[in-house]
């Protein structure tokens, strides 16, 4: 079986190390494992995919021989290296929205538009975490009942905001348990700009002047952008919350066709990603704690919406750092191998 250079930019970061963790469990072919961060983590050593890797500092000539790159390291560091990747004929895997609404960029979840790879040149956008997976639940709806409208409230873990966001909260929390005086400030600014521990922060990304963020705006765009719909209607808001992993999401979606809550179970339950974890009665409906380190997105709490009149409300759960980021990208390396539409094959 043919071997492939895999090169992780950010192999440092929550997302990183989610991604060499993936590559060994799906056993993807990987011939080189390229660990790639800033000058912080340069010489730092990581076992990855076998071998035990020095972590590089990356540089324009980080990519050379490389297969695929993938990228999850802020989206300045995308723009400042993407370029040399693809010059190295090295195909972009990016974690970041530097380029996700680029006309040019394919912005790609394999089980709803994985067709849009065939057309790419040299760089692929994974979307936002939340966008992920609120799609792995609305998509088969949209393609039996025809998606309208919807309206999104996001739930949001703190490792969506990087290791540094866990951190904080594990420190805000056994601070408060114990009783102790708070720690003095940290020589870098908080992560968070509000306690998290014991609190919601209704705030993620920088405010717009319509008042929306810009991670609530990102709901709307990715969406219109994966399902080829630019007309669709979404109202967003996103709130970070105090749990570590894996984001939550609460839809209520308008069809265009009569919808039915049997129908739209079987149309869940045969869609290949999601699981529908539904049985409100028996207490069975996902939650975080259920979801994350799991491959699957869960929907639970399927009823038909009373505010609409073809609606449907539901809840969807799935670990940001896996299907919102490093397992959507390994996915999409997967995929670009088996279409044969990777550069350099
Ligand atoms: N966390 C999530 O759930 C999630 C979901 C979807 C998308 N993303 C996106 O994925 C990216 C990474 O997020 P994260 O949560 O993994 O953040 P993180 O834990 O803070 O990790 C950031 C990584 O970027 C590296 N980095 C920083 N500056 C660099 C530079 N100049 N050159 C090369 N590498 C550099 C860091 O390396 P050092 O160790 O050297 O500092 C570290 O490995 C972001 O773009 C984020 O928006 C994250």
């Amino acid at each position: 079986m043919k071997k492939y250079r895999i090169g992780i930019v950010g192999a440092t970061g929550a997302v990183g190390q989610e991604i060499i963790h993936l590559l060994e469990k799906r056993e993807f072919p990987v011939a080189e494992a390229r660990l790639l961060a800033s000058s912080r983590s340069a010489g730092r050593e990581i076992q990855a995919c076998g071998n035990l890797e020095v972590v590089k500092e990356t540089n324009s000539d980080s990519f050379k021989n490389l297969d695929i790159a993938i990228f999850s390291a802020g989206s300045q560091n995308t723009v400042t290296f993407a370029d040399a990747a693809r010059k190295s004929d090295c195909v972009v895997i990016d974690n970041s929205s530097a380029f996700r609404m680029d006309k040019d960029v394919p912005l790609v979840i394999p089980e709803i538009n994985g067709d849009a790879l065939e057309s790419h040149k040299g760089i692929i956008a994974n979307p936002n975490c939340s966008t992920a997976v609120a799609l792995m639940g609305l998509y088969p709806l949209h393609k039996r009942f025809g998606l309208k409208r919807f309206f999104a409230s996001t739930y949001q873990a703190v490792s969506g905001a990087g290791a540094e966001g866990v951190t904080e909260l594990e420190n805000q929390v056994k601070n408060q348990i114990s009783n102790e005086p708070s720690p003095p400030p940290p020589d870098s600014d908080p992560v968070f700009q509000h306690p998290i521990a014991f609190n919601l922060i209704p705030h993620i990304d920088d405010f717009r002047e319509d008042g929306y963020t810009k991670e609530e705006l990102k709901m709307r765009n990715e969406t219109r952008k994966i399902l080829g719909i630019p007309s669709i209607q979404v109202s967003c808001t996103c709130v970070r919350v105090p749990v570590l992993r894996a984001h939550s999401i609460s839809i209520n979606a308008e069809f265009d066709s009569p919808v039915n809550v049997p129908d739209a179970r079987t149309t869940l339950e045969n869609f290949e990603g999601v699981e529908l974890w539904d049985l409100p009665n028996a207490l069975r409906y996902p939650m975080p704690i259920n979801y994350s380190e799991k491959e699957l997105c869960g929907v639970g709490r399927l009823r038909l919406d009373h505010g609409f009149s073809n609606g449907l409300a539901f809840w969807v759960v799935g670990d940001q750092l896996w299907k919102g980021a490093a397992l959507n990208a390994v996915q999409i390396a997967e995929e670009l191998i088996s279409r044969k539409c990777l550069k350099n094959l």
